[in-house]
């Protein structure tokens, strides 16, 4: 196949949101690493921990450098592989996400791009009965609600869902969207709550036939009208807003708070940027966040923690590749065309303030 030296990649071209994004002709990437992997890119997600980065909201953490292509998940063809590359080949389907641990290492992956470049231990092949476009929608939110799970399990001291009810707020959120099916198709949750805007309660059915027990509108219902208090076993948090709501509905002896939207633990914000980077200012904000977390729980014995999601972990990404072979999951998704930039935008102003989308935004390329 032949390689163009130039293609077309969505760039943010200096700090600040999606209104300045651009589609530009840059050089196609090479393959830098024995482990690399080439692909001709078919669909890639916008993730927003990725945008809010690069609109400047995870200063103390990482400024980027502009300007800076954008997307690190997705899904495309492989064209040429690094001689150390084991399993893949030229011709092989495939979908992943570049994200590495500590985080913000790595040059900007650039997904959202027609050829981009990762390497082979954070791809998956992808099975026959999705489609490349469906598959780009997958890999973190599969990833990181199967882990997030685990934790929340060995903080119940329990080995399935089995006979729990489960509380996930923002239920066609494209993370809720994922840990609702591996809480009722992986774990095997008994009842499922879970809260919407007002325009989405006609379309959770749709989305995820039969996951959900319970839909709250949260723009005219509070949680703590519709559920009774304590009758949640386990709460996953999507939302910065979504966490106090919900602490009323946990059973207060046993409950468990998982979170993948508050702030880490010291040593979980230190795997997420590096011990290097971690300095005694963010150990003490993270401190009193702690303290912040302690106050809400306070007169419960709730066991709270936020979990950070691995791609680097392979064994989780290979169980996650196996939960989306078996037809565990489904993508939740909505798609744009990176021909429509104004469309690509839109979307991309839903995933950095987090209102307004259904499930995870997929450029196709
Ligand atoms: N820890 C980790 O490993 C990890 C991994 C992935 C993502 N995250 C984080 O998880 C958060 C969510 O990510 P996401 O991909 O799910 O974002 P998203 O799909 O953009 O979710 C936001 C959606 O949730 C709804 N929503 C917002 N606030 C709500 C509330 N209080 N109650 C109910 N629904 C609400 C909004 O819909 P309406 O406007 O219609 O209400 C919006 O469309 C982000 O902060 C992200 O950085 C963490």
């Amino acid at each position: 196949m032949d390689i163009p030296t130039t293609m077309r990649s969505l760039v943010a071209p200096r700090q600040g949101g999606p209104e300045a994004y651009e589609v530009r002709e840059v050089p196609v990437p090479s393959i830098t690493l024995p482990t690399h992997v080439l692909l001709r890119m078919h669909a890639a997600a916008a993730n927003t921990g990725e945008l809010q980065a690069v609109a400047g909201k995870m200063k103390i953490f990482h400024t980027p450098k502009y300007p800076t292509q954008l997307g690190a998940e997705g899904s495309g063809i492989v064209v040429a592989v690094g001689p150390g590359v084991k399993d893949l080949k030229v011709g092989d389907e495939v979908f992943g996400a570049y994200i590495d641990k500590p985080m913000f290492r790595l040059p900007p992956p650039g997904f959202i791009s027609e050829y981009a470049v990762a390497e082979e231990r954070f791809l998956l092949r992808k099975p026959a009965h999705l489609s490349l476009l469906e598959a780009a929608a997958l890999t973190t939110v599969v990833v990181t609600s199967y882990q997030t799970w685990r934790r929340g399990l060995q903080l119940m001291g329990a080995d399935s869902l089995e006979g729990k009810t489960v509380y996930i707020p923002a239920g066609l959120s494209s993370t809720g969207a994922m840990a609702a099916q591996v809480a009722k198709n992986v774990f095997g949750a008994s009842r499922i709550i879970t809260t919407v805007s007002t325009p989405k309660l006609a379309l959770v059915e749709q989305y995820l036939p039969g996951i959900y027990d319970q839909v709250i509108d949260y723009k005219t219902q509070r949680p703590r009208d519709q559920v009774a208090p304590g009758s949640v076993d386990i709460m996953y948090n999507t939302q910065w807003t979504s966490m106090d709501e919900g602490i009323p509905l946990l059973n207060p002896t046993t409950g468990v708070l998982i979170s993948i939207t508050s702030a880490p633990s010291k040593a979980t914000a230190k795997k997420m940027i590096g011990a290097d980077r971690f300095s005694w200012w963010i150990g003490l904000l993270l401190d009193l966040a702690q303290l912040v977390y302690r106050w809400k729980l306070r007169g419960t014995s709730i066991k709270y923690e936020m979990v950070s999601g691995g791609l680097e972990i392979r064994e989780d990404l290979e169980k996650a590749g196996e939960i989306v072979a078996l037809g565990k999951v489904r993508p939740v998704m909505r798609t744009v065309e990176l021909g429509n930039l104004e469309a690509v935008k839109k979307g991309c102003e839903e995933v950095v303030t987090g209102k307004g989308g259904i499930g995870k935004l997929v450029v196709k390329i």
